[in-house]
Formats: structure tokens, sequence, C-alpha cells
């Protein structure tokens, strides 16, 4: 059959995509099996601690561990001088190093690792290794009109047209500066690692995102090749981002120890350990300049974004690039200049977060685009509609867009469902003079999924399938599950794909030995490139499956299907179980094994930041209700309706789920989320001191899709796991604004925030 004829059998009515389907890991998550890292090491196993620099920013003149080996129950202490392989940490910039040795450039950089009998004994040996400081001069903060070109990471940029020349043309123009703070993932489940180096083949089980990083660094720092290094990627109690580049040194870290003493080790953060040394959200400024003439269309944006990359470079290129990408918002630009740079402060280096640069750009941008609607006089929306991206049109770096933009749709949909328009209007008038103020606001959003032409090498999705004698279908994968449902969501496609029950399909994930790597767990990607793998794998078994269905039966004839685990022939008058044609098949030895694999189309830029550099687009528009109480600055989120073209939906629960959880993560970094600095020292390490939002905090969510789908995606599928988060704080400032009838600029804008600013002058 030819691979077209296979394709056309995914147009049939779907039995399970787009289907509710709940989630496969529900019943072992809520009854509490041991399925996360914690669980799964041994009871009895050394342990390591990490000893931390105290200091932001200072030479070390001398570690003293002669003391701490002397304590009964340590059984070593392991420092830069211990590392067999390389002691950096492989990275787009790899120049943070594995421990600290002459240098520390935060508080918490890792210095050395005592490892103990038992998690106490570590502690307390880990507080009396004695380090000597030479003290240097530190930064938290940068300023975006002086930029020390030494403390420049990297840099990035986007040139189209005449800026000079649109700005000429444009009848407003509007310029502002917008802030944003760090952001802790607040995952449940805190870093965590079980190493075992005690054997030939060093094994590793992280909570990770990404295995096959865990398994580079272990090998480069460790000096041993990459075979040697097995890692099981266990359940992620939530990753957000987070669990990317950190368990890559937090497992290499627990590797080495077990190298270095002969025996399994466990190594275990604690909260307060954790958000201290762990990445953060990168801390933005951005400043943009927009103009339109009179007609309301935008004649040219020039912006200049500068992101806070902590203390090392890491893999700040990567999300400087893409807040460069998506700071000019789902619009159309015929002019265009937009320069990014980001800066080393002496924090912990800022990382992977939902979102990853979009966040910080799509918050200025549309805040921006909001103060120049109230310039112009205009509903905010109708700004939007006049030039938002459709279908065909070229983005800001002149990719032409597909069919696939449901920007414009969604835009509709939010107004009509929350009634936008007409609250705009009626809580203006219902604010005059009362204390309790009501506001309505509202942001599009855009994004993208994958890689990127940077990371495109790594862009791929494989898996690796087979018919089991007994008429099941197992899926081996790469990937990893932390919370955002791909289990789920790999399961309902390969049912749909391969035509079995839900029940007869089997998905594997977690060891990098046995799995192939199918590059990380990132960019909300997953069901994009894991579902064009299972077409390609279905393309190669399905031939099999129904040459085997010929030769066992006569009667059956072509063209053949496979539904509900059977073989039917096209007038469905002959059916034959797939566990007959497995059975039959293996006798004859046929493979029944299939490696499907998915190379997205190519991804590029130009030396002006112009080309096609995502294969993929995805689209939103939040709509945001809150009240204010202006005397205190207390603020309600009431509803936020979230309108998404994130192409064909697969599972309308698990989606609506990221939906939610997202605008909630938005909202934190909103309203609540804010670390406190004290001598170069973050001094609220801890959900007492750290506020995020609470289920008690959380707003009423109402979801729409608009599913335009892609003619790439499985099944018209594109992904959704990041873009809910990107479009909620936009829409949440705007209706504060809205509201209390003062721009915020700045967020976090908290109660207090919101108390002083409804007391200020009014801008
Ligand atoms: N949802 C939950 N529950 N937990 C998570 O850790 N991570 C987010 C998002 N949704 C996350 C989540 C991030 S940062 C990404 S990149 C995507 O899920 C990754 O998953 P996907 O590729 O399956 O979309
Ligand atoms: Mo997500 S920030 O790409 O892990």
């Amino acid at each position: 059959m030819l691979p077209e004829a296979i394709l056309k059998e995914e147009k049939k009515e779907l039995a399970f995509v787009g289907k509710k389907i709940p989630r496969v890991d529900a019943k072992e998550k809520v009854s509490g099996r041991p399925i996360y890292v914690r669980d799964l090491a041994p009871k009895v196993c050394y342990h390591a601690k990490i000893v931390r620099s105290t200091r932001p920013h200072a030479r070390i003149k001398n570690i003293d561990v002669s003391e701490v080996l002397k304590i009964p129950g340590v059984v070593d202490v392991i420092t830069a001088d211990d590392i067999p392989g390389i002691n950096f940490v492989d990275a787009i910039i790899p120049d943070k190093p594995f421990l600290a040795k002459d240098e520390v450039n935060y508080v918490g950089e890792e210095i050395a690792i005592v490892v103990a009998i038992d998690k106490e004994t570590a502690e307390l040996a880990a507080k009396k290794v004695k380090v000597e400081y030479e003290d240097l001069p530190f930064e938290i903060d940068f300023d975006i009109d002086k930029i020390e070109p030494n403390r420049i990471i990297c840099d990035s940029r986007i040139e189209k047209g005449d800026v000079e020349k649109g700005f000429k043309e444009a009848t407003y123009v509007i310029e502002e500066t917008f802030e944003t703070g760090a952001q802790e993932h607040a995952y449940i489940e805190p870093q965590g690692v079980f190493a075992d180096a005690s054997g030939d083949i060093i094994e590793i089980k992280a909570a990770t995102q990404c295995p096959y990083y865990v398994q580079k660094n272990v090998s480069k720092i460790l000096g041993v090749p990459l075979h040697k290094v097995k890692v099981t990627a266990t359940m992620v109690g939530g990753g957000f981002g987070g669990k990317e580049e950190d368990p890559s040194w937090i497992a290499a870290l627990c590797a080495l120890a077990s190298y270095k003493v002969g025996r399994p080790v466990i190594l275990d953060y604690d909260r307060e350990e954790d958000m201290l040394s762990t990445t953060k959200r990168h801390p933005s400024k951005i400043r943009i300049k927009i103009g339109v003439d009179e007609e309301g269309k935008f004649t040219a944006i020039e912006a200049k974004v500068v992101l806070d990359g902590g203390a090392y470079g890491t893999i700040t290129p990567a999300v400087l690039f893409l807040a460069v990408q998506v700071v000019s918002g789902p619009y159309k630009w015929p002019n265009v200049k937009i320069y990014g740079v980001a800066v080393k402060t002496n924090r912990p280096p800022s990382g992977a977060f939902r979102g990853f640069g979009a966040p910080q750009a799509v918050f200025a941008i549309e805040s921006a685009i909001d103060i120049l609607a109230e310039k112009m006089g205009i509903n905010p929306i109708q700004l939007r509609m006049i030039n938002g991206l459709e279908g065909g049109s070229k983005t800001v770096t002149t990719q032409k867009l597909g069919d696939d933009v449901g920007f414009k749709e969604s835009l509709e949909i939010a107004d009509n469902i929350s009634e936008f328009s007409r609250k705009r209007e009626l809580y203006t008038k219902h604010n005059e003079g009362r204390v309790i103020k009501k506001g309505i606001g509202l942001a599009g959003a855009w994004t993208i999924i994958g890689l990127g032409p940077g990371g495109y090498p790594e862009d791929r999705g494989i898996v690796y399938v087979q018919f089991t004698i007994d008429g099941r279908l197992v899926v081996n994968v790469g990937v990893t599950e932390m919370g955002q449902g791909s289990l789920t969501v790999i399961k309902q496609m390969a049912a749909e794909i391969f035509g079995m029950k839900l029940e007869d399909v089997e998905v594997i994930i977690g060891d990098t030995l046995a799995l192939l790597d199918t590059g990380p767990t990132v960019a909300s990607r997953t069901t994009f490139v894991i579902g064009n793998a299972l077409r390609d794998a279905a393309r190669k078994l399905k031939p099999i499956i129904f040459e085997t269905a010929l030769e066992i039966s006569e009667k059956i004839s072509e063209p053949l299907e496979i539904r509900d685990s059977m073989v039917f022939s096209h007038d469905k008058s002959v059916s034959i179980p797939i566990s007959e044609i497995t059975r039959h098949a293996y006798t004859k030895h046929k493979m029944l094994t299939a490696i499907g694999w998915y190379s997205p189309p190519r991804t590029y830029i130009n030396e002006k930041g112009l080309g096609e550099p995502f294969y993929a687009y995805i689209f939103a528009t939040h709509v945001a209700e809150v009240e204010v109480d202006t005397e205190t600055g207390a603020v309600k989120v009431l509803n936020v309706w979230a309108v998404h073209d994130s192409g064909k939906i697969i599972n309308p629960v698990t989606a609506s789920g990221q939906v939610e959880g997202g605008i909630v993560q938005g909202m934190g970094l909103a309203l609540f989320e804010k670390f406190v600095y004290e001598n170069g020292k973050m001094i609220n390490n801890n959900f007492t001191d750290y506020l995020i939002p609470t289920i008690k905090d959380a707003p009423n969510i109402h979801v729409r899709f608009v599913e335009k789908t892609s003619p790439e995606g499985p099944f018209g599928a594109k992904g959704i796991g990041e873009i809910p988060l990107v479009a909620s704080i936009p829409a949440i400032i705007n209706a504060i604004s809205h509201a209390i009838g003062r721009r915020i600029k700045k967020i976090p804008a908290t109660y207090e925030d919101i108390y002083f600013l409804c007391r200020a002058n009014k801008k």
C-alpha cells in the first residue's frame, strides 16, 4: 500500500484523537505509586550534600576540608581537583564551571561535594567545609542604557526595511520601557538524582526533561564514553523548563560522588537549596517604540531587549533569540529594527522557563499596543485586528505563513465570549469615584514550537515501535512526562495511527541506553515531532501487517484497514484480529519492529535575522477581568477567557489543563513572584516569603480552541505547552491598568506596587 493511502486513513473519523481520553498516568499518581526518583532510589545508599558559595562574587583563596574528614560518617569530600573529565557544564555557552575552583559568581554556586552515610551527617559536614574568600564587586541588576561591554553574554537582531522612514509615516508614535522579574519554576518535586557508578555502567535515575543532556554531561565530567552512562528519566514532578539544564549538573555532581566512593549515592535538594541555586526565568528590560498611520496600520517597530543571563551564559543565547523573534507580537510590520543583548549579573544562571523569553517579550509588546490604542482612542481589539497576522501573511522575519493562522479568529471569539468591548466601556464608567474598580484587558500572543535554527540538529522525532507476538503495540520513546500529558497524547496518536484499541497500546519512556535520542522534551514540540515519527513508523509497519493478512486469509481483499485492533477488508465483510496476524508474522520471521523518524522542515536565518527560523507558529488571545481594591492594592483576577490556535487538539482535557496551569503560572509572574536580594544574596528562597498563586487565587478560566490544522503536524496538531503563560500575563496587566487608569510597566506588580501606583499622579 502506498504511503498516501495510509495517510488517507488518518483522515477518517477519528476514534481517539480529539477525544477526552483520561490521563494514562492518573491512577499511579493519585494512588501514590513509587514513580519519582526519591521513591526509586534504594533505601540504603550514601548521601551527597553540596558545599555552596556564600558570596555573590569572590576569589576562592582556600578550601579546607581537614576537619570534615574527621567527622564520623563522612566518606569523602570532592572538589574541582578530583574531576576526571572536563570541569565545565556542557551548554550552548559552556562557561559554567562544574565545581568552582578559583572564583565564584553567585551565592549558591557549587564548590564541593560531601559524601556521608546519611543525609544529616552530609548536611552537618557540608557546613564545616571552610572556604576562604576574597570578595569582589558584584551586580544583581543592570541599566538598559549603560551596558558594560565586558558583561555582554550574547546578542541577536532583526532588521528589515527602514524604521526612520516608518516613524516619519506614522500619525502616532509611542515609546515605553517595560521590566519583568526573575521567576521560580516552583515544581512540586525539587531536583533530585540517584547515581550508582560502582559498576561498569554508570547508572543514573534523574528527574529530567532531557535525559540525553544528562548522559552527555556525566560522560564529559567523568571522562567516560557516552555508552557507559545509562540515564533513566523518572516521572518528573513538574519541570517547566527548570529540569532542562539543571539536572545535567546535578546528576553529574551525584555521579561524580558515586564514582569516587564506589557506592550508590543520592543527591536530593530541599526546597531552600533548590530555590537558592537552580536556574530562574531571565529578568528583562525591554524598550519598544512603535508607530501607526492614519488608517491604524503599524508602520515601524524599534525594540531593545535586554535579558539578565545571571552568572553564566549557558542557555541564554537561545532564550534571547526567541525573545527577539517574538517581541514584535503576532502582527505585520513593514519596518523593523530589533536588537537584543544579554548581560551577566551575579545571580544564579538564568535558564529555560515555560515560554523561553516569549513571556517577557509579549508582555512588553502587548502593553505597548494597549498604550498606543489608548492614545489613538480606539478599541484595543480593533488595532490588533487591523495588524494581526493571518493565513499567508509574512512574519517579522519575512517567513510566509501557511493557512494555519487562527490569530484573528481568536481575537474575535475572545471578544464575543468575554463581551470585552461592551465591558470595557461599561467598567470605565462604573469605576468613576469608586474604591473597588473593575477592569477588563486583552492581549494577543504568539510563539513557536521547536528548537529554531540554533537547535535544529537536535530537533528530531524518533520512536521505536514494535508489534508483540500477542498483538500489542509497544511504542518506545525518549521523551519525558512532567505533567503535560505527553504519555496520554502519544498513546492516543499511536492508537489512532495504527488503528489499535487504546488498551492494546503501551508507551514506554525513560531509558537512554534502550531508547533513541529524540532530543529534549522542551519547546512544546513533543506532540508534533513524536506524532510525525509515529506516522513514519506506521508507513513501515502497516504494509507488513496487511501483507500477512492477505497470506492468512483468501477471503480478505484490499484495500485493507486496521481498526479496533483488527484488520478489515474494505467492505468490512472479513476481519482478522491483529493478534492472529502478529503470531503468524512471527512464525514467518517477518520483522514487526520499526523505527519511526521525523526530521522537521529546515529552519534558518540570515545575518539580518531574516528567514524561516521556525517550522510552526501558534497563536492565542486572552481576556482577563479583574477587580482592584484601590485602598489596599489587592487584585482579584475574576475571569480569564483563553482562546488558542495550536492546530488540532489531540486531547481537549490535557490541553485545557495546559491552558489553565499556564494562566495561573503567568499570574504568578504578573502579580506575586519576586526574589528579594540583600548584599547579593537571595533572602526569600522558600514558599513562605516567595509567593506563588494558589488555587484560591485562580480565576474562573474559560478555554476555547480555534483548530486551524497544520499541514505538517500530526492530525494537524502543533503544540500548546507554553503559550498559555505567555498570553495570560499581558491580559491580566492590561486589565489592571484599565481598572486603575494607570499603566503598569513593571512586573511583578505586587499589591503594594499597585497601591502606590493608585496614589501616584495619573500618567
Ligand atoms: N505542564 C506541566 N504540568 N508540567 C510541566 O513541567 N512544562 C511546560 C509545558 N507544560 C510543563 C507543562 C514546558 S516548559 C514545556 S516546553 C512543555 O510543557 C513541554 O511539553 P510538550 O512538548 O509535551 O508540550
Ligand atoms: Mo520548556 S521552557 O521549553 O522546557
